[in-house]
């Protein structure tokens, strides 16, 4: 076989079977077929489309080019979550120990952020002490004793769809819908969940700014996975502004504890029970939906979902205490309100410049190499719909440099606009796919 007839199969719009894409992808993981037929390919997948049967097998071939997780050792249903991304997607932290209090088996392999704000991992090492570095026995374990464990990216998993994600960022051909979806699932796949339940964002601070296409794309790895044997559900939801009122690592930790203790914000509240509702009938905790919801409700109100996030600390060496302590997460020395310069109903949050905010702060990093300043990020006050008179505080700041501060806020105060007429807010939970 070779790569230059594979290229021209695909150029001409025919379709690639099963052997040619296994080939492409496992010599292009070994090193034997260069970036620039590889990118070639790319461009003619991206004009000419590829089948079902195509995008199954890419993903498969992906899934399979590095470690495949096994979780066997772990007993019941391993549910896994996975958020296409946005600013203030601080949800795994407070979903996965609600759903665990409802005996969901959550075990997942995480890396760190690039760009916005930090990763999950990130975001959980606001807690002292707590480390992801830790052994496959530890981690299958824990699972098994306390129901949750996060562990740090070990294992080689997909490295295909790494080396091509890299390759597709330089040569233009990320927003192609049948290899966004097999990049994330191929990851998933080799994840080792037995179930998987996507939240698929849209809006202005979504990879898909269309909700169509975000409902395409949720459709096509729902199948994707269930063609793997997976059990699937996907959900599409607002990322039209920020998630919640916490952009920055600490911050968002603060605000999944706040809704463990029952006080969250409504937008991440109904994403938290949506996606936990499916987690828990994916799990086969539930019998039906009410019965899932009603579950998650009950281990808000009786403190077993916060003292399982505190249980999985202490687990993996963390500082148990902050979990019923906020104060002693970390704290960033200078504290500012934004005032508003404008009055009126606020229209709209351009919400990458929110996440940019944060970054600028030294939240988020802008190369792999970078640190994390965990304590500094937004706070804010008014989101779409919200009325807003001139001076009032839009959002509080939380900086440890006064120039990135000054930064940070003339970027903060642009991203906003006012209308003077009320405006709707988006439905928030735009549908749900199984
Ligand atoms: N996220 C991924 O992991 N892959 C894509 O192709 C796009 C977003």
């Amino acid at each position: 076989m070779r790569m230059y007839d594979l290229i021209m199969k695909k150029r001409s719009g025919s379709t690639l079977n099963t052997e040619e894409i296994n080939y492409m992808i496992s010599e292009y993981t070994a090193g034997s077929i260069p970036d620039y037929q590889m990118s070639a390919m790319m461009m003619a997948i991206y004009f000419n489309g590829m089948t079902e049967t195509e995008t199954a097998d890419l993903t498969m071939a992906m899934a399979h080019s590095g470690d495949m997780l096994d979780l066997s050792a772990i007993e019941g249903v391993k549910v896994d979550k996975h958020s296409t991304g946005g600013v203030g997607d601080k949800t795994s932290i407070a979903l996965a120990p609600m759903v665990a209090a409802c005996g969901v088996k959550i075990a997942k392999m995480s890396g760190r952020g690039l760009g916005h704000t930090g990763g999950t991992i990130d975001k959980l090492e606001s807690f002292s002490g707590f480390s992801t570095g830790i052994t496959s026995e530890h981690f299958i374990n824990q699972v098994n004793e306390i129901g949750i464990s996060i562990m740090g990216q070990t294992l080689d998993l997909a490295p295909a769809d790494k080396k091509l994600y890299a390759l597709r960022d330089v040569t233009a051909t990320v927003d192609n819908m049948s290899l966004i979806a097999s990049s994330i699932m191929s990851k998933k796949l080799a994840s080792g969940a037995d179930a998987i339940v996507l939240d698929v964002k849209t809006g202005s601070g979504a990879f898909m700014k269309k909700e169509e296409d975000a409902f395409a794309l949720a459709k096509e790895m729902v199948e994707l996975g269930k063609h793997a044997g997976r059990k699937m559900a996907a959900i599409v939801s607002d990322m039209d502004q920020p998630l919640g009122f916490a952009v920055g690592n600490a911050l968002e930790v603060k605000e999944a504890i706040e809704t463990l203790n029952g006080n969250g914000p409504s937008d991440f509240v109904e994403l938290c029970m949506t996606l936990g509702t499916q987690m828990i009938l994916a799990g086969g905790m539930a019998e039906n939906a009410a019965q899932a919801t009603a579950m998650l409700k009950d281990v808000i109100e009786d403190g077993t979902a916060l003292d399982k996030l505190a249980a999985f600390m202490e687990a993996q060496g963390g500082d148990a205490s902050a979990v019923y302590d906020t104060s002693l997460l970390p704290k960033a020395s200078i504290i500012e309100e934004i005032a508003s310069e404008k009055e009126g109903y606020v229209e709209k949050i351009i919400c990458d410049e929110i996440g940019i905010c944060s970054l600028i702060l030294g939240g988020g990093r802008e190369t792999k190499e970078s640190e994390i300043d965990l304590a500094v990020g937004l706070v804010l006050h008014k989101k779409v719909g919200d009325y807003v008179k001139k001076g009032e505080s839009l959002a509080t700041i939380h900086a440890n440099d006064l120039n990135k501060l000054a930064q940070a806020k003339e970027r903060f105060l642009k991203a906003y606009s006012f209308s003077n007429k009320p405006v709707e807010r988006n439905k928030f939970i735009k549908g749900i796919l199984q």
